[in-house]
């Protein structure tokens, strides 16, 4: 009786991407990207048949994210890319970027991949942290790739991770 009152761990579950979801989707590609993609690029990505997408949703917790985070993926013949992954600044931290990337990473797979590809900007601690316990590896560099909000460019990562 007492456990109903005490704070539970927000949990999260893992769902594939909808194409319903794309409003959310682009709404928190926006928060954390200063050149955020449009619902509608979102929506013309998910339908072409090489992309999928995986969502995370809050389960519990009194005030839920509209979108905890997603990961939106490309994946032909035996090649994959990760082309976003983004989780909420409220959701940081808490194995969702992790999760998000192994449901890709597994579905890649599934679809006969044997290798995944990805960019990053090279100062993207978070997302390099991420992508390097996941065993990604670089394998290319294009320099002055990104321009930040102030006009500073900066380096992108090729990286790439056997699925074999
Ligand atoms: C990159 C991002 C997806 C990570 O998501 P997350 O859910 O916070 O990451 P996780 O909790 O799954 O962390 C997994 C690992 O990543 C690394 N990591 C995550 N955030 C980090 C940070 N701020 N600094 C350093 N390493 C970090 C750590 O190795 C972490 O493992 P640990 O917690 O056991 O140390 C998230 O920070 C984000 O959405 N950033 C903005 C969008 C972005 O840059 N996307 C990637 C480029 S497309």
């Amino acid at each position: 009786m007492l456990e109903a009152y005490l704070p539970r761990k927000t949990e999260f579950e893992i769902l594939p991407m909808q194409t319903d979801d794309c409003s959310r989707v682009a709404a928190l590609h926006g928060e954390r990207f200063s050149r955020p993609w449009g619902d509608g690029e979102f929506h013309s990505l998910l339908t072409q048949p090489y992309v999928f997408g995986f969502v995370a949703r809050q389960m519990n917790g009194l005030f839920k994210l509209p979108l905890a985070g997603f990961v939106l993926t490309r994946a032909v013949a035996d090649e994959g890319e990760i082309l976003t992954v983004v989780v909420h600044t409220k959701a940081a931290r808490a194995g969702l970027g992790w999760r998000l990337m192994l449901a890709a990473m597994r579905e890649v797979h599934a679809r006969g991949g044997e290798s995944l590809f990805l960019e990053v900007d090279d100062t993207n601690q978070a997302a390099l942290g991420l992508y390097r316990k996941l065993g990604f590896a670089k394998v290319g560099e294009r320099p002055a790739y990104y321009t930040d909000k102030n006009g500073v460019r900066t380096t992108a990562l090729v990286m790439k991770r056997d699925l074999r």
